[in-house]
């Protein structure tokens, strides 16, 4: 979709809210609280950033996204914060979601770190909208780092705990908070190493109690890449992929035009089916269960654990 920037507001310390509304003044497609659009920016980057106001309706007036300024920014959050102005135009795609609130929790804790705030800012709504049993915990370094604290304290200010790191003197102990109670879903979204302190203390708990959102994609070792032959069965291709080399830059080589995002393996766009071969599964996109049935991939990062891979294009 092309959508037209309509407002950019400071609404914390390093974060801007951006409105995208369709130039004719149409709805957009709604989605579910968890989901990311895309923004792909005039570099070419496509970053994708949580909707702040996806709470399920089939339609929305505009689409909202807070982006909080990176430190180690690749040239998205910079470009935005530095150069995006109201009035421009920007290519967005559709609503995914790969963090939904799944509808069999009551019991609802959401943490969020730092602009992890903004997927489960919408699940608040959500989760309030929907009567459920919530509790909000959120931390930065310091209360004005965190967004829509304002609107949080009227969703509700009990159900609701912001956290300053300056302001407290110390960091919070997530630990206490998911021992509170018996939660039926933890949901979470910040820093990596917020994300793998959870991630330790939940270990032991049943699948999918845990549910998290990841900023970023973790980094790859390549350094025992092999070669393997890429088959495209339905149009007869054939190449050899490099060690390093995306299966996703040799299908381009090929001529292959195949939908993209993030080329992280976070966001799903790229996603195809393998017919044969067995996928060395290295996105952060699938589950477990997709990834032992082995058919679907996703060629931005993923590659072949033997000498050939085939896939349904
Ligand atoms: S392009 Fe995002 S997962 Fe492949």
């Amino acid at each position: 979709m092309q959508l037209r920037v309509t407002e950019v507001r400071a609404i914390a310390r390093d974060i801007l809210r951006l409105t995208l509304q369709a130039p004719d003044g149409r709805a957009l497609p709604g989605a579910q609280a968890g989901a990311h659009i895309g923004l792909h920016l005039p570099s070419g980057l496509v970053r994708q950033y949580s909707l702040t106001n996806a709470t399920g309706e089939p339609h929305l007036a505009a689409y909202e996204v807070a982006i909080g300024l990176d430190a180690t920014s690749r040239g998205g959050s910079t470009w935005i914060h530095a150069q995006l102005r109201v009035g421009a135009a920007l290519q967005v795609s559709e609503p995914r979601n790969q963090f939904p609130l799944d509808p069999a929790h009551h019991h609802v804790l959401l943490l969020a770190g730092g602009i992890g705030i903004t997927p489960v800012y919408a699940m608040a709504q959500t989760a309030q909208r929907l009567g459920l049993d919530w509790q909000l915990v959120a931390c930065a370094r310091s209360l004005g780092r965190i967004a829509y604290a304002e609107e949080l304290r009227a969703l509700s200010s009990e159900r609701v705990h912001l956290h300053g790191d300056a302001e407290a003197g110390a960091r919070i102990d997530f630990g206490r908070w998911l021992k509170a109670q018996a939660w039926d879903g933890v949901y979470a979204c910040g820093p990596q190493p917020m994300l793998d302190d959870l991630t330790q203390r939940t270990a032991a708990w049943p699948t999918g109690r845990f549910r998290q959102e990841k900023f970023k994609a973790e980094a790859i070792d390549t350094a025992l890449d092999q070669a393997f032959e890429l088959v495209l069965a339905r149009s007869s291709l054939r190449t050899r992929v490099e060690p390093g080399e995306p299966v996703l830059d040799a299908m381009e080589r090929l001529g292959v035009d195949h939908p993209f995002s993030c080329r992280e393996g976070l966001c799903g766009a790229c996603e195809c089916a393998c017919i044969d071969g067995e996928p060395d599964h290295r996105d952060q996109f699938l589950d477990a269960a997709a990834r032992a049935e082995g058919r679907r991939f996703l060629p931005c990062v993923s590659r072949a654990r033997g000498e050939r891979l085939t896939l349904d294009l």
